[in-house]
This record gives C-alpha cells, structure tokens and sequence, in this order.
C-alpha cells in the first residue's frame, strides 16, 4: 500500500446484516472483474482457525471485548498473509466484509465499544477499502434467508430481529458517515438484479477520477 497509484490492484468491500446477499454479490463481482474473492472473520488460514471460535457455539460465549481483539487478530492475519501482498502485486482483492463489519457489530450493535474498535483499528490494521458497498435488505427477509441455509453458523443470526434491525441501522449510519467510500445498494431485488447495480458503480469507481 506504499506504492504510486496505478500499480496496486483495488481493494473492494461487501458490508450489510446476516442474509443480506453480501456473499452472493462478492462473488458476483470478483468474478466479473477477474478479482480474488476472500472473506471474514476468515481469508487466511490462520484467520480461518479464528473464525471458527467466532461464529459457532453459543451467542454468550465471548464478551464484547474478547470479540473485538478474536476479529482484530483475525483481520490482522488476512491483511498481512493475503490482502496487502495481493494488491502489491497489482490483483484487485474483494472481501465479504471487513473493519466496518467491527464498527457496526462490535461498535453499535453488540455493545458501544466503538472508541476501543477505533483504537484498536487504527494500531493494527490502518487501511480503509478503496470502495465498499452495504447490501442493504430488510432485516425480516434477511433473517429467514440466513437461517435457510442451515450453516451451523448462526451464532450471530440468534441474536434475533431486534438486533438486525440494529445493524441495519448502523450500516446506514456508516454509509452517511464515509460517502466518499460507502455506497448503499437496494438488496430487496433478484440477486442478478443487485449484481448489475454493483458492477455498473464498480466500473464507474475504477474508471473514475478516485481511483488512479
Ligand atoms: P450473506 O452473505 O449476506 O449472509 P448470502 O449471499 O449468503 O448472504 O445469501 C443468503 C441466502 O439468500 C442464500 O441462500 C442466497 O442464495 C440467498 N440470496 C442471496 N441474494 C438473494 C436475493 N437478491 N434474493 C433472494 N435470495 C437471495
Ligand atoms: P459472515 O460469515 O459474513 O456471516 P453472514 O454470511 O451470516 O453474514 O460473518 C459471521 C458473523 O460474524 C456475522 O454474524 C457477522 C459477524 N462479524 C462481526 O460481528 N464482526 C466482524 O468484524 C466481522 C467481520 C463479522
């Protein structure tokens, strides 16, 4: 990320509340722009060891706090092992969820801790996506789309409605916080319907004057 503009590939993010679409449209996108497609808590091998701490057993398991620092190291590890080497080598990276997800889960949601996520964010991970975009949903279709699928990871989908309507709030937030950065796309359409929407506003990022 020290190199001139140009010679580093893109670094494209999805964000939005469980069941949302954000996977099917981070896959949809990395394919369509020839980009490698990766995903947290997870991405590395060493984050995906952390990821399955986070995301199975049961919603009380860890505190708020002892959250923050599991998916802090686990960024950290996806940063160092596959991010950044990726885009110095000029690929463009697409990443189904990142350090927003933290603001809004553990900053907003969980608990309001957003001070320490900031901290924390700013000494161990320092780079922003250069565009993400939040698949946003209503939160009742997005809750029985996520708990269709039956994963067994569904840690964070039982916390219920009440706290994905919370989310869904503070993806909002966020998005009017960092305009330049953070787009909001209307998940409550056909997924290939979302995909045109999100490829169209990739391209015109890529080519625009934002981006080098
Ligand atoms: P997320 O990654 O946000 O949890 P997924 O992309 O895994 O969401 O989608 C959750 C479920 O909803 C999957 O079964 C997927 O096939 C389905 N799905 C995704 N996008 C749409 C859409 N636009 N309309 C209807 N179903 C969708
Ligand atoms: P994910 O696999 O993206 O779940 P889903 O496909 O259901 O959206 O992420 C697993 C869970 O981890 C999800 O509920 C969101 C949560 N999460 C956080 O709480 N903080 C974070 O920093 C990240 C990356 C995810």
């Amino acid at each position: 990320m020290t190199l001139p503009p140009g010679s580093r590939g893109a670094f494209i993010t999805f964000e939005g509340i469980d069941g949302s679409g954000k996977s099917t449209q981070a896959k949809a996108l990395a394919t369509a722009l020839g980009a490698h497609l990766t995903r947290e808590p997870g991405g590395s091998p060493g984050a995906e060891e952390i990821r399955r701490l986070l995301v199975e057993g049961d919603a009380g398991r860890w505190s708020p706090e002892t959250e923050i620092l599991l998916f802090t190291a686990a960024r950290r590890d996806h940063l160092e092992k596959t991010i950044r080497p990726r885009l110095e080598r000029g690929e463009s990276v697409v990443s189904d969820r990142f350090a927003d997800s933290t603001r809004v889960y553990q900053g907003v949601a969980r608990a309001s801790l957003g001070g320490l996520v900031d901290i924390l964010h700013a000494k161990m991970i320092g780079v922003e996506p250069d565009l993400t975009f939040v698949i946003d949903v209503d939160p009742q279709t997005a809750l029985s789309r996520g708990l269709a699928r039956q994963s067994g990871e569904d840690r964070f989908e039982s916390l219920g409605l009440a706290f994905q309507q919370e989310l869904r709030r503070g993806f909002l937030a966020l998005a009017n916080s960092y305009p330049a950065r953070v787009q909001v796309i209307d998940g409550n359409r056909t997924a290939a319907d979302v995909a045109t929407d999100v490829l169209t506003r990739a391209v015109g990022f890529l080519n625009g004057p934002d981006h080098g």
